[in-house]
């Protein structure tokens, strides 16, 4: 292919509105030809932000599948709503980008697994972790023997809870914390040890009047899960909505002769006193007067843009994405987090029977 890969949005909320900035930026490869969401007003706002002229908006997504001659469906829609769109996106044959979690149950995420294999087209799985530059230079710096052999990694997404009326019910998102945030340290682990994990054991605070503060969510407000690899590093991933002050990424990477601490939100090069407050310092936070870090192109920094234009690059060439970022990916992890949760109800660590 080597005309522009012609893209149709599903959604034009918030995620929609990570992807579109990073397709703005790939515009050497991709192109929006239609943007798709009930609230139609969300379309014309979305897109003017980020300068897409002569697409085509609907309100339907069966509608928009079933017209929009294009190359890729890109899923931005809550959790319970990724099946239906990508099942259509297939038997149209596209190619699917689907945001995280893959589906809000295993058996949901393994059709669209399969229905990817049946169509022969690529279902691309949106983890941005792996794109975001502190994490690879971090990286690289474990590869060059900089910490020595790496054994331990602490890794946390956390804060105050989803904007989303979708994220509340297990019905519409799966699950709680460890389902909407865990899944991204969860999916980085697992990619970065090629999926080759022995045991875990896992710990949430159990939804509703469970939680710690969050009564009314069926989910977990916090979770925790250890999990141990076949080449014995170790890894405790944490997720919580407990958090107040705007979205904390933290990585921190131990090794035999050093370590590293990776801060992907707070780690802004400005440090800023405002008395009258800014308008934007931070995902998720709240407020924004007195002392802030307000980030530094902070959808790039969180890998969405170098996300995307993989995604857009294995679409024209019709080729599968890196490890972690595949259907059978997200599945996976998918699964890690369905047996954390199992761990945490039974009390017992899990042993992986299908680690071969
Ligand atoms: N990778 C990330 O960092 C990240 C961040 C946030 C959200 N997400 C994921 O992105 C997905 C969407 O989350 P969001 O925060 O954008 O949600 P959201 O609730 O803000 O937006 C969802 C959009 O879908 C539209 N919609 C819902 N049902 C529809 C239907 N039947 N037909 C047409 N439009 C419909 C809504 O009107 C809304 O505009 C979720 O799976 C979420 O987990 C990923």
């Amino acid at each position: 292919m080597s005309k522009k890969v012609r893209v149709l949005l599903v959604g034009a909320s918030f995620s929609a509105d990570l992807h579109a900035d990073a397709y703005s930026r790939c515009t050497d490869l991709a192109e929006i030809v239609a943007i798709c969401d009930k609230a139609t007003e969300r379309i014309p706002a979305l897109a003017e932000r980020y300068g897409f002229t002569g697409y085509q908006a609907y309100d339907d997504f069966e509608k928009a599948i079933d017209e929009v001659d294009c190359d890729v469906v890109d899923v931005c829609m809550p959790n319970f709503l990724h099946k239906a769109v990508a099942l259509k996106a297939f038997e149209k044959g596209r190619h699917v980008i689907s945001e995280k979690p893959l589906a809000t149950t295993i058996e949901d995420a393994e059709e669209m697994v399969a229905a990817a294999e049946k169509a022969g087209k690529q279902l691309f799985y949106a983890e941005d972790w792996l794109f975001a530059p502190a994490l690879n230079k971090a990286l690289s710096i474990v590869k060059e023997g900089g910490i020595g052999e790496q054994k331990y990694i602490r890794a946390r997404e956390c804060h105050n809870g989803s904007h989303s009326p979708f994220a509340q019910t297990i019905k519409f998102c799966g699950g709680g914390a460890m389902t909407h945030l865990g899944v991204h340290p969860v999916c980085f682990m697992l990619a970065l040890k090629d999926f080759k994990w022995t045991e875990l054991t896992a710990m949430t605070s159990g939804g509703l009047d469970k939680n710690l503060i969050h009564d009314k969510m069926e989910g977990e407000d916090w979770g925790v899960v250890v999990i141990k690899f076949a080449d014995g590093t170790v890894a405790t991933l944490e997720s919580n909505y407990v958090t107040v002050g705007g979205m904390e990424d933290v990585i921190d990477i131990y090794g035999t002769t050093g370590c590293m601490h990776v801060d992907l939100t707070f780690s802004s090069a400005i440090n800023c006193f405002s008395e009258t407050g800014l308008s934007y310092t931070v995902e998720k936070a709240d407020v924004k007067t007195g002392w802030s870090r307000p980030a530094v192109d902070e959808k790039f920094n969180l890998g969405y843009v170098g996300e995307i234009r993989h995604f857009m690059e294995c679409a024209r060439d019709n080729k599968e994405a890196r490890v972690g970022l595949r259907g059978k990916d997200g599945l996976e992890a998918l699964r890690v987090i369905n047996l954390a949760y199992q761990s945490s109800r039974e009390g017992r660590a899990i042993k992986n029977e299908n680690l071969k």
